[in-house]
């Protein structure tokens, strides 16, 4: 048994079902008719088994050949003898026909809703905890209250009712009172046992199991991809999908629909004798065979709740599934009757939310940004909103494709959002909210910044600006993309300051930037005489550089950190990329046709070897590490990937080691690469290399490959 199936093994409540073990013989009109039916029922007791491993445990332990195999085989039988089919089998999830509407069903038990702390962490839960307290009669000398601490799923709620552990009814929480009976869709939920796992016991006469039907990010995406494909409807968040895929008439659709299920609590029980505390209740339906989410704690007192509350607002993004907040409740069964209900919300419990992540607002226009490399984007100006935890008034639409898909037009009510530090973003039309006056996008034929025409060329989603360094917004976004960090790292050279350089025409290339005085940088608004002296003594500096840093600050299109990083490396002098054509540039590992057209156009652009030629004379310079093309060493022209800890040297000083001696390294294993050097714990690029039949070596076989021939080289070159 591996390490997963130990582990599921020993969270398996389900286990029993899997001994005797099934075992698969061909099934024949011989066998006597009970022989049929222990088959029958041991292929039943196995699918639902596996259907728990894979839904709820998330553990599989059968390949998805060999599960499907045990269905067809149990359909067969229950093709072969009707008189076996039950209505718990595997085979009958999806049963029923569309609905004309969806029953109503009254709850014995009502579906309350949970009171909303909207406080901040801290107060909240000290409110709460302070009002528990308060009506407990405990004062400060008395111990802290237990809670159970829960993730807020964001789906829709829902009550399943099984008697004598056979689930008999599924249905929405509706207003509380009465719902919608949604049994034959529930039934498809296959994380949603049909018979409760009691093992031996007795079960239930009664239990109503609640909880929060939800869809998984990564499986909402796939259902979009999978709508988009067939031009249906797509959704615009899983909780939408989710109830939208709940609420359908027809239970083969929703048996299509990836959906989950986690349970939170309990309606009317009889004939069960309730665990103490809640937190015992959920185990308790855990072991029924139901998923309950992992992240439950239990928490003594409010600091205990705040914590909780932290430790998961950290998690949220990286969460498979939405939460919209975490819930806390009294722990101990007693202490929340004791507390009782204050109209329709229990005393017992709060729900403290997270800043929202989804908001509405509409569209009051749709502007057209410049990019570095001329690419117009399409940004949609908000009515400020506030989402993610921040005031957002623009989002971005990032193309014209994009519009059209989304169909966002100026006026509309849209939502927007934003979670963690990702970009704003629209992620859909409130059609029905659409004024009769919304106008449709439509991409400007001309830059809207220096009026050059807008080109896009056939079978590419991106419009561009024509006028290139003519185009002042381009000329900004190149410049600071010059001085950024990871370029020319010139301090002090922030937006603002590039803004006036290029509106004041004091800039044209970023060989002007090093024509500056102190004087003219001191003209600037917001520029004090200090600041001034600081932003030319950090252009000073930033004159003593690296190649693949000046490579990278030229802004060539497709020409990132890393490809620069390679292109120095490989050609060692500028003058050598330079001059460099078609198949040399393809020559290098990582390097594709795209990207060696882009970088030859650059260079052949008579501005652009001008602004080079100005930046050498206003005395750029670098140490080239190694003139690899002109000092042949022991590894010229091997090509070398990294994978995993060397038992001596870092990652940095094996790749110093490599080109030293004329070799090159790349991020990733290609037809080009030629050696693995592989340390402890490796990655994924050892099976890869394996795949490639690539030769692998270990640091001493390296190191022996270097000394054969000890003749490495550094060359050291300034202003080229
Ligand atoms: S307990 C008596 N626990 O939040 C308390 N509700 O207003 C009943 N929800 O629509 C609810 N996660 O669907 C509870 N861990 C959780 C929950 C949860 C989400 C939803 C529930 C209901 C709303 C409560």
């Amino acid at each position: 048994m591996n390490k997963t199936e130990k582990k599921a093994a020993q969270d398996s409540p389900r286990d029993s079902l899997f001994s005797p073990q099934y075992s698969s013989e061909p099934s024949s009109q011989s066998f006597m008719s009970t022989d049929i039916r222990e088959k029958v029922t041991a292929l039943r007791n196995a699918i639902a088994a596996h259907d728990y491993r894979y839904y709820v445990l998330d553990a599989p332990i059968i390949a998805d050949a060999e599960y499907d195999a045990l269905y067809r085989e149990l359909q067969q039988l229950e093709a072969q003898h009707p008189e076996l089919i039950a209505p718990d089998s595997p085979t009958r999830r999806v049963g029923g026909r569309p609905l004309p509407e969806f029953p109503a069903v009254r709850h014995t038990v009502p579906m309350l809703s949970i009171r909303t702390e909207t406080d901040t962490e801290a107060s909240g839960a000290r409110a709460f905890d302070a009002r528990v307290r308060r009506e407990l009669g405990l004062t400060d000398s008395d111990p802290p209250v237990a809670y159970l601490a829960e993730l807020k799923f964001d789906g829709l709620a829902v009550s399943l009712r099984y008697e004598n552990g056979v689930l008999v009814q599924g249905a929405t929480r509706g207003d509380g009172e009465t719902g919608e009976n949604v049994t034959q869709n529930i039934r498809t939920l296959r994380a949603i046992p049909l018979r409760l796992n009691t093992d031996n016991d007795q079960p239930p006469a009664v239990i109503e199991i609640r909880g929060e039907v939800y869809m998984r990010r990564d499986d909402f995406e796939k259902l979009n991809d999978r709508q988009r494909a067939s031009g249906e409807k797509t959704f615009a968040n899983p909780r939408n999908s989710a109830a939208g895929s709940l609420r359908q008439l027809d239970p083969a659709i929703t048996a299509k629909r990836p959906l989950s299920f986690f349970a939170y609590g309990l309606g009317e029980v009889t004939g069960w004798k309730l665990p103490a505390t809640h937190g015992d209740m959920l185990d308790a339906i855990e072991r029924f065979g139901l998923p309950v989410d992992k992240h439950r704690r239990r928490a003594l007192g409010a600091d205990a709740l705040i914590a909780f509350h932290q430790n998961i607002a950290e998690s949220r993004d990286s969460l498979p599934f939405d939460i919209d907040g975490v819930v806390y409740k009294v722990d101990s069964l007693a202490l929340q009757q004791q507390l009782g209900f204050a109209t329709r919300e229990p005393r017992w419990a709060v729900a403290h939310k997270y800043p929202a992540q989804e908001q509405f607002t509409t569209v009051q226009h749709i502007d057209v940004q410049v990019g570095r490399t001329g690419r117009l984007t399409p940004v949609a100006k908000l009515a400020p909103v506030f989402v993610g935890g921040v005031t957002v008034t623009n989002a971005t639409l990032h193309n014209e494709d994009e519009v059209k898909r989304k169909d966002v037009r100026i006026g509309d009510t849209v939502i927007v959002r934003r979670a963690g530090d990702v970009i704003p973003e629209v992620v859909a039309v409130v059609s029905e909210r659409r004024p009769e006056d919304a106008r449709v996008f439509e991409m400007p034929r001309q830059c809207p910044v220096c009026g050059s025409a807008v080109t896009r060329e056939e079978g590419e989603v991106d419009a561009y600006c024509s006028g290139e360094l003519y185009c002042p917004a381009q000329r900004k976004q190149a410049l600071l993309h010059f001085a950024g960090r990871r370029a020319m790292d010139i301090e002090g050279l922030g937006d603002k300051i590039v803004e006036q350089l290029v509106d004041k025409a004091l800039v044209q290339s970023a060989a002007d930037l090093y024509r500056l005085t102190q004087n003219d940088l001191a003209s600037l608004d917001r520029m004090a005489e200090k600041s001034a002296a600081n932003l030319c003594a950090a252009l000073e500096k930033s004159k003593h550089t690296t190649l693949e840093r000046f490579i990278f600050a030229l802004g060539i299109r497709h020409v990132g950190e890393a490809t620069a990083r390679d292109l120095a490396r490989h050609f060692g002098s500028l003058d050598a990329l330079m001059t460099a054509n078609s198949d040399a540039l393809i020559a290098v590992p990582e390097i594709g046709g795209v990207m060696a057209d882009s970088i030859l156009s650059f260079f052949s652009e008579p501005r652009n070897r001008d602004v080079i030629a100005a930046l050498r004379a206003v005395g750029i310079c670098w140490q080239d590490v190694v003139a690899a093309a002109t000092s042949p060493g022991p590894l010229t022209d091997l090509t070398f990937v990294l994978t995993g800890a060397l038992p001596t040297m870092s990652r940095d000083e094996a790749t110093r080691r490599i080109v030293e001696a004329g070799g090159k390294v790349t991020g990733s294993v290609s037809k080009k690469t030629n050696y693995v050097l592989v340390g402890e714990a490796p990655g994924s690029t050892l099976a890869k290399a394996q795949a490639l039949k690539i030769p692998i070596l270990d640091e001493a076989a390296l190191l022996r490959m270097i000394e054969k021939t000890a003749s490495t080289k550094v060359t050291s070159q300034s202003a080229p």
